[in-house]
C-alpha cells in the first residue's frame, strides 16, 4: 500500500511519517529531502539557481539515495547538510521548476514500485500518487506550527524570534501553495488530521490507527 503524507512545513510530519513507516514495516520516502539534495548540488555546482535550465541539467545527474533517515547525494552522505538553512533558503527556484518536478515525480514513482511505502511531502496524494489507497493530510494551525519552530530553536540554544518564525512561515506556505507545479493541496480523498495540542505520540497512534483501517478496509 502507498500511504501519503502532505501538509504544510512545521505541522510535524517527518519525524511521525519516518515512525509510522518502521511502526508498519514500510518503505520511507521523504521527498523533501529529494528536493534539498538538487538545490545542494546546484550549491555546490556555483550555478545560477534562477536559471532553470542550469538547475535542471544539474537535477539530471543527480543520484539520490534514501534509507532509514539517512541521504546520499551520488554517494555522498549529505543527511545532516541537506538540512542546512542556506539550503532551505536557495531551495524556492529548484521546486517551482516543472522540469524538476517531473523528474522527481518519476524517481519517486519508480521507488515505490511494488514496495509499501509511506511517502510524505506537499504533492504525494495529489500529483505523484494520485491512485494512493491511504491520503492523509497533516496541518495545525500557523501559530502552532510557528510556536513549535520556536520552542525547538530555543531548545537548541538558537535565538529565536516568534513574529519573525510566523511571517517567514506565512511566505513559505503561500509559495507552496500558489505554484503552478504540485502545489501544496490537499487531494480530495485525503483524510485530514490536524496535530494542535497533540503530542508526537498521539499523533502517531492517530496515523497508525488510520492506516491499520485502511488496510482491513482494501482487504476486504
Ligand atoms: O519537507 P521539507 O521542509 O524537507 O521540504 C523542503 C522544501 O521542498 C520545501 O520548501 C517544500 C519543497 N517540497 C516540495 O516542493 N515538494 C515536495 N513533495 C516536498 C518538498
Amino acid at each position: 500500500m502507498i500511504v501519503t503524507i502532505d501538509g504544510p512545513a512545521g505541522a510535524g510530519k517527518s519525524s511521525v511519517s519516518l515512525k509510522l513507516a518502521e511502526a508498519l514495516g514500510y518503505f520511507f520516502l521523504d521527498t523533501g529531502a529529494m528536493y534539498r539534495c538538487v538545490t545542494l548540488a546546484c550549491l555546490r555546482a556555483k550555478i545560477d539557481l534562477s536559471d532553470p535550465q542550469a538547475t535542471l541539467a544539474i537535477a539530471k545527474t543527480c543520484e539520490i539515495e534514501l534509507s532509514k533517515g539517512s541521504v546520499k547525494l551520488n554517494q555522498d552522505d549529505v543527511t545532516r547538510e541537506i538540512r542546512n538553512p542556506t539550503v532551505a533558503k536557495s531551495i524556492k527556484p529548484i521546486a517551482e521548476n516543472p522540469h524538476i518536478r517531473e523528474l522527481m515525480v518519476q524517481a519517486q514513482r519508480n521507488i515505490c514500485q511494488n514496495r509499501d511505502c509511506v511517502t510524505e511531502g506537499r504533492d504525494q496524494g495529489t500529483v505523484a500518487f494520485p491512485d494512493a489507497q491511504c491520503k492523509i493530510f497533516l496541518t495545525a494551525s500557523p501559530q502552532e506550527r510557528a510556536r513549535r519552530r520556536y520552542q525547538q530553536l530555543l531548545d537548541s540554544n538558537i535565538d529565536a524570534d516568534y513574529d519573525e518564525i510566523l511571517n517567514l512561515q506565512n511566505q513559505r506556505d503561500e509559495n507552496d501553495s500558489n505554484r503552478e507545479t504540485g502545489p501544496l493541496r490537499a487531494a480530495s480523498d485525503a483524510i485530514f488530521v490536524s496535530t494542535d495540542g497533540m503530542s508526537e505520540e498521539q499523533v502517531l497512534a492517530k496515523l497508525t490507527q488510520i492506516v491499520r483501517s485502511r488496510i482491513e478496509q482494501v482487504a476486504r
